[in-house]
């Protein structure tokens, strides 16, 4: 399968690599519906994965006073790659994010599910809802959702490096995505050209505490901070808006037979490679990271 990624970032990055000689990791930043197709003809793929998309620098704050750039970026330009391959008769998988729910769900289980309503006030969450807003209601598009990504690969984006490089943390509890889970749910998705909402995440929900507690046991025995409540973490003037905190039922994936490991095996096990990848040990593939 001939795999075109936009978005050369974090997401692009992991996935490119992950998927080998399959990927092509575009270097075009696309402004126009002909930007995309050009590329998607000179590519000729079959599948075309959006991993572009604007979080702010060095948070989502960033876009609460850009609004124009984090829409342009977030909900023009997927609109602007859904045409293009709709023109091209291609099927597009979207990078959505489950930050657009704030709080608990309606439903007797507190979760949200794929086709409920967004409920965001901050101009990213906003902007990303706008968008899925639009490309679900289009036949040849998928929204994969994705929630507080944890990888063994340190990164800045990584919770796991997140939460552990902050000296005051919020206790919250979350539905949240193991990377490497998410790299094959993705891979499954493209195969099945799967139209509609997705909410990847592990099954069951994640506290902060308890990834600190383990990356504490296996990684860094010396790690403190202090925890603060999220009302203190705004009124402290740690971020400007108070962050999305939620649980996302996966109804969709499962209808496909697709799984996802468990939280707490998949955490486990990446904590364990995160931990030997900060000792210096490589990723074990013949990949193009600094491992
Ligand atoms: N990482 C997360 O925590 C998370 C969680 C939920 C959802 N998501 C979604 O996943 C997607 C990827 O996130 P990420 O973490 O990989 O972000 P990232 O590291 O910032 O990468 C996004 C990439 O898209 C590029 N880009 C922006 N506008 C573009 C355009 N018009 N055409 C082509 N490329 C463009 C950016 O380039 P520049 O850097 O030059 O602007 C950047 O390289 C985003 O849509 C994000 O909303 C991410």
């Amino acid at each position: 399968m001939k795999i075109l990624i936009f978005g050369k970032g974090y997401m692009g990055e992991r996935c490119a690599q992950a998927w080998g000689e399959e990927a092509t990791l575009s270097d075009v930043i696309v402004q126009t519906v002909e930007d995309a197709l050009d590329e998607i003809r000179r590519v000729q793929p079959d599948v075309v994965f959006n991993a572009a998309g604007v979080k702010g620098k060095p948070n989502v704050d960033w876009c609460e006073d850009h609004q124009l750039e984090t829409i342009r970026g977030n909900t023009t330009m997927p609109l602007l790659l859904a045409d293009a391959c709709s023109q091209a008769g291609v099927y597009m998988l979207h990078m959505g994010s489950g930050c657009i729910f704030y709080g608990d769900s309606p439903h007797p289980d507190k979760a949200w599910r794929e086709d409920d309503f967004g409920n965001p006030k901050p101009v990213y969450s906003r902007s990303k809802w706008a968008a899925d807003l639009a490309l679900s209601t289009l036949p040849n598009v998928g929204v994969a959702r994705i929630r507080m990504p944890i990888d063994w690969m340190p990164a800045p984006g990584n919770l796991i490096d997140k939460l552990s490089g902050f000296a005051k943390v919020i206790d919250a509890e979350n539905s949240v995505t193991i990377l490497d889970d998410m790299i094959d749910v993705f891979y499954q998705l493209l195969v099945k050209r799967a139209s509609g909402i997705f909410h990847v995440t592990n099954p069951g929900t994640l506290r902060h505490r308890d990834l600190l507690a383990l990356y504490k046991e296996l990684v860094d025995p010396a790690h403190s901070c202090e925890w603060i409540s999220n009302d203190e973490l705004v009124s402290q003037g740690l971020v400007r808006k108070g962050r999305s905190n939620n649980f996302l039922a996966s109804e969709n994936l499962a209808k496909r037979g697709i799984t996802m490991r468990p939280i707490e095996e998949a955490l486990r096990d990446t904590m364990e490679k995160y931990a030997w990848m900060k000792r210096g040990g490589g990723c074990g593939t013949d990949c193009s990271c600094s491992c």
